[in-house]
């Protein structure tokens, strides 16, 4: 009986945990709560991407980018970070992905407080938790406790480009777990950050064929981009995400406000805006108040993407390098 009663309890104090937000799956809020001495770990990360913050609005797109490209090819297990001729981090997907060096300062400084601790994993969900945060986001509690992988393989990358449809969208997330809701909410952090004309050219001369631009495409906008992104250009120019360009480094709803009018600037934004499933979604966020917090459980849930826990992975004392094996020599008598 008493068994009985205590397996009750048990879940039902499991059900509360996760019920208020402290658990997700296996991780955990505050997991390095008393494993750094008196060092508040997350605090030591917050300090190092205020830093950077402070001198780079543009931290916090490099950060969420790094985060989803790391979390959807093969979990989040800090994979993207570890260099190497035919690592992830080389693949042609992630050419700009950046923020590396953030995760490195901020993994020396928690390194410098207790070694062997903190993944780096972890370091980046928080990072980026902290720069959201910092660019206007809400402040989400992340669930901690993901342990680094030991494999990077630019095979492996298979993040598809701007092009794709709502469709192939929405099974590319549900093949990681997240639903529709869950997908437009993380397409918010789209609300800053840039592209590149080579992402959208295709939209703006001769759309799939048709010896005209993109159609769904506000006519000026298409007009101003396509000086900017001359067939003859030599550079490949950077173009804000957001096209509010007073709100192009916060995180905020503006993106949502922007694609129903027509300025999405990547072919799959536009098309959330038009698509049946996804435009209800869109019309909410943009009308509504309930972006930051949706957005907050989002990344939560793209955080817990095929994380490694407990015994699996290791804590890497580089991110950049998985450590190394004491390799087993066979003596030959
Ligand atoms: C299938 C889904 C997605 C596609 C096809 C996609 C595509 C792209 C493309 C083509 C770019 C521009 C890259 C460049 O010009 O260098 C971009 C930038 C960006 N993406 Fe996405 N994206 C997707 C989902 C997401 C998600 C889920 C997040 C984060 C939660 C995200 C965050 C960002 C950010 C912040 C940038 C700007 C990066 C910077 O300024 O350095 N994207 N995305």
């Amino acid at each position: 009986m008493i068994k009985i009663l205590g397996a009750v309890a048990l879940g039902l104090s499991f059900i509360l945990l996760n019920f208020m937000g402290l658990s997700y799956g296996s991780l955990q809020v505050g997991f390095y709560k008393g494993k750094c001495g008196r060092s508040d770990v997350e605090a030591i990360i917050r300090r190092v991407v205020a830093a950077h913050f402070a001198k780079d609005r543009t931290t916090v797109a490099a950060l969420l980018r790094l985060q989803f490209h790391d979390c959807f090819v093969t979990g989040c297990d800090a994979s993207i970070l570890l260099d190497g001729l035919n690592t992830e981090k080389n693949s042609g997907t992630n050419q700009n992905v950046r923020g590396y060096n953030i995760i490195d300062q901020a993994k020396a400084a928690v390194e410098k407080a207790c070694p062997g601790i903190v993944s780096c994993a972890d370091i980046i969900a928080l990072a980026t938790r902290d720069s959201v945060n910092m660019a206007g986001g809400v402040r989400y509690n992340v669930p901690t406790g993901r342990r680094d992988g030991l494999i990077s393989n630019a095979d492996n990358v298979d993040i598809p480009g701007p092009q794709l449809s709502v469709s192939d969208a929405m099974a590319f997330f549900a093949q990681k777990g997240l639903n529709i809701f869950d997908m437009v909410h993380l397409f918010g952090a789209h609300t800053v950050g840039v592209t590149h004309c080579s992402f959208v050219q295709d939209r703006l001369f001769d759309f799939q064929g048709s010896g005209n631009p993109d159609p769904t495409m506000d006519r000026r906008l298409a007009a101003s981009l396509r000086k900017r992104c001359p067939f003859t250009a030599t550079v490949d120019s950077p173009i804000n995400l957001d096209q509010n360009l007073r709100s192009s480094n916060t995180v905020d709803n503006s993106f949502y406000k922007e694609i129903l009018i027509k300025r999405g600037i990547l072919q799959i934004d536009e098309e959330l805006a038009l698509d049946r499933r996804t435009r209800p979604i869109v019309l909410e966020l943009a009308n509504g108040t309930t972006f930051p917090a949706q957005f907050g459980s989002a990344m939560v849930k793209m955080g817990s993407i095929e994380v490694l826990t407990g015994r699996q992975g290791e804590i890497r004392k580089s991110c950049r390098a998985v450590n190394s094996r004491k390799v087993k020599t066979v003596h030959k008598h």
